[in-house]
Order: structure tokens, then sequence, then C-alpha cells
């Protein structure tokens, strides 16, 4: 069967859709996305996911494609119509199509929204955080508002492909010798006195709905959070270090810059957590 698309309005075989050339997304990067997981029958902290894309378009002024209601009924239909079990959704919109000019076009340009579904196989994640993630460090080139989920996406384009190089999964963002977050995931460790330590929200980092998620999870565990940059230094000294995001849960990582984390293996706490947070999206209704 072949995979079907969300396009503007309309359900179509996915290769054949397409967006016009003069995409403001394709020619300014001026769009936002979101990622979520179906797993189970159910949507994961969708609330989250909708929250912050609304937040997105609001940032940058674009107009909503759809009311949140509406987005929920396409995002169900879609996967209906794949006849998919457990899958991610891609979900964009851009300020819309326009002759090319830096300014934004006429009022009542429409935005253009688009959606795409792929199959998710839950086990494969669990295989892949059973054996935990390597990570490599890279320099946090990007803008000063990443804050934003926009397609502007080419730093941690590179960063990952740094990390893919080096054989690693993830590539960590630094800047002033601090970890902000990782190219498609939040950065955390867990620090000599046994908190959970991940950046505080801000410019300089994605509000990630997992790690917000997870945050809650921790506490009802009763382990400490700390929201608080911590250096290179402190995450390779770490008893644990992890990613949070949507499409990896939460996630132990191994090795830092090929140096082993704690014993070099997945630490106790990302697997509690890890744990916390499944059974949480898995009970929310
Ligand atoms: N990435 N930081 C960055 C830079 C991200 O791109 C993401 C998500 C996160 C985690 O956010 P969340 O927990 O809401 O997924 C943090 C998605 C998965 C992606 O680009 O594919």
């Amino acid at each position: 069967m072949p995979r079907i698309a969300y396009v503007n309005g309309a359900y179509t075989p996915l290769s054949d859709a397409a967006v016009h050339i003069e995409d403001r997304g394709y020619q300014f990067a001026d769009g936002i996305y979101e990622v979520a997981l179906f797993v189970g029958g159910r949507w994961w902290d969708l609330d989250g996911h909708l929250a912050r894309w609304a937040r997105s378009l609001r940032e940058l002024q674009i107009t909503a494609p759809m009311s949140e209601r509406s987005l929920r009924i396409v995002m169900d239909k879609l996967v209906a119509k794949n006849r998919l079990g457990d899958c991610y959704i891609y979900m964009q919109a851009t300020r819309g199509v326009a002759p090319r000019n830096h300014a934004f076009p006429v009022e009542g340009t429409r935005p253009s929204l688009v959606m795409t579904v792929k199959p998710l196989t839950l086990a494969k994640l669990h295989g892949v955080a059973a054996k935990g993630i390597a990570v490599i460090t890279q320099p946090d080139i990007r803008w000063g508002r990443v804050d934003i989920k926009t397609v502007g996406l080419l730093p941690n384009a590179l960063a990952k492909e740094a990390a893919k190089k080096a054989g690693a999964s993830e590539a960590w963002f630094v800047k002033g010798g601090r970890v902000t977050e990782g190219s498609s995931t939040n950065a955390w460790i867990v620090d000599k006195s046994g908190a959970l330590v991940t950046h505080p929200l801000g410019n300089e980092i994605l509000g990630g709905v997992t790690r917000q998620t997870a945050i809650a999870c921790a506490r009802e565990l009763q382990i400490k959070v700390e929201e608080r940059a911590f250096t290179i230094e402190e995450a390779l000294a770490a008893r644990e270090a992890l990613i949070t995001s949507a499409t990896n849960l939460v996630t132990a990582v191994v090795s830092i810059d090929g140096k082993a984390i704690g014993d070099g293996k997945p630490g106790p706490i990302a697997a509690r957590l890890r744990q916390a947070y499944i059974d949480h999206c898995a009970a929310a209704g």
C-alpha cells in the first residue's frame, strides 16, 4: 500500500506529494514543525507538542493553518489512511507560497501545512536504549532563538552528520564550555550528587516536550532535578548521561567523545526514567 501524505487539504500518495518551489519554507526555512509518536492507539505527549506548535507559530507570526481541533482530526485521519500501527508523525507549517522577497508576503497569504507518517518499531528503540548511545561534542553555532522549533536545522544536520562519521548517534552542542542540548534531543547528566541535571529553558535550547514530562516523572520517582547548565568536564565525570526526545524517549548515553560515562553501560536512573516516561505516556488519555 503506498504511503499517504497530507498536503494543504489533500491526502496524496507520498510519491506525488509536493509543495510549490516558492514556498517560503523551501527558500527561507520560514516554517515550523513537530514530531510526535502514535503508540498503542494513542498519541504520546500530544498536548505538549500541539502547545509548542502554536507557540512556534506565534513567535514567527505565522497564521495557524487550522485550529488545534482540526489538526487532531487530520492527524488521526492520516494514521488511519496509512493503516499503520505505531508510527511517527512529522507535521510542518510554513508562511506559504509567495514571490521571493525577504519581508513577509501580502496579508492573506495561506500558510502551507504538510504531514507525513512513518512506521515505528518500539522494540527497535528498546534495543538501542539497552546498549546506550555514543555522543560527540560540537560547537553550538546556531542562531539565538533555538527555542522555536523552526525547520532551519542546518547546524543540527551538520552536527548529526559529524556524529555519524565519528560512529556516534548524537552530537551535543557546546557553547562557552557548557552543553546546551543535542542536535535533535535534550541533554542530561546524573551528577556526582545523584541529581538529574539539564540545561534550563530559555533561548538557548528547544523546550523539549519529552524533557518536560521526564522532569515530572523524575520528581514522581523522587529523583532530584536541577535545571542548570553543565560543563563538558562535568558531563565526562558524571555518573550517567542521557538524552530525551519524542523519537528517543529517554535513552542512556554511554560515551562522550570516546570517553566512557560511569562504567560505560546504561545507568539505573536512565533506565528508571525511561520506564516511567513510557508508563506515563501509555497511561495518559
Ligand atoms: N527533535 N532539541 C532539539 C534541537 C530537537 O530537535 C528536539 C526534537 C528536542 C527534543 O524535543 P521533544 O522532546 O519535544 O521531541 C530537543 C525532533 C524529534 C526532530 O527534530 O526529529
